[in-house]
């Protein structure tokens, strides 16, 4: 019986199969892409370079001496590799507990192929126990939290928490999300919403599952 851990290291290892000799990779945020970036200081050699999600993300690759880049210098990705916070079997995915929704859907929209890996527990049935998570430009907040509560949802103010783009989360819980990309689209209309945590529209290519019995399931 492996451990969370053990799951989410053993799923950021086999993500490396998927990352092309001599690209610039994008790489996401959380705990499971930090295993992956300790995987990628063994591959260091063969990575170009990497377009960052997030400022933690971006310290990390720097101090395994992997150039960061801006996505404006650079074309598409091949490969983007991220977790996610719960995933559904048509791999669409709520993300954004860490915060960084806004550039990961950024960074995901520019690259061919978006590969999540997660451990078991993150694969659901249906989308929504996990509160989604809303970025909001602060001066909308309670405007965008009544809209929210119109369509159902019981949104809570991330408290004494800025995102990297100087905005606030609101963590929509209670949301019955039975169509994932109408609901997306739906709060990506509400204005003052910078990113909604729904990834469905652009969902993932692939998902690289840990399981507890020690293999990698490929979905
Ligand atoms: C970051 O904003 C998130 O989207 C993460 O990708 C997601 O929360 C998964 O994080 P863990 O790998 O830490 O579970």
């Amino acid at each position: 019986m492996k451990t969370q851990d053990q799951m989410k290291m053993a799923a950021a290892k086999k993500a490396v199969q998927y990352i092309p000799d001599n690209a610039i990779i994008g790489v996401g945020t959380g705990s499971t892409v930090n295993f992956l970036i300790d995987e990628l200081a063994t591959i260091r050699d063969r990575i170009d370079g990497a377009v960052s999600s997030s400022e933690a993300t971006t310290a990390r690759l720097k101090a395994i001496g992997i150039p960061v880049y801006e996505l404006n210098s650079v074309g598409d990705l091949e490969v983007y590799i991220d977790g996610a916070d719960e995933i559904n079997h048509h791999l669409h995915m709520i993300k954004g507990g860490g915060g960084a929704l806004t550039r990961e859907k950024i960074v995901a929209a520019a690259s061919r192929q978006l590969v999540c890996i997660a451990d078991e527990a993150k694969l659901v049935q249906k989308l929504g126990a996990f509160p989604l998570p809303v970025e909001v430009l602060p001066m909308a907040r309670s405007l965008v939290a009544r809209k929210l509560v119109k369509l159902g949802g019981h949104p809570e103010w991330r408290q004494d928490y800025v995102t990297d783009n100087g905005n606030i989360i609101l963590d929509v819980h209670g949301l019955n999300i039975m169509a994932p990309v109408e609901m997306e689209e739906t709060i990506n209309h509400i204005p003052g919403v910078i990113c909604c945590g729904l990834f469905a529209r652009r969902h993932a290519d692939v998902l690289l599952l840990g399981r507890a019995d020690g293999t990698v399931q490929v979905l």
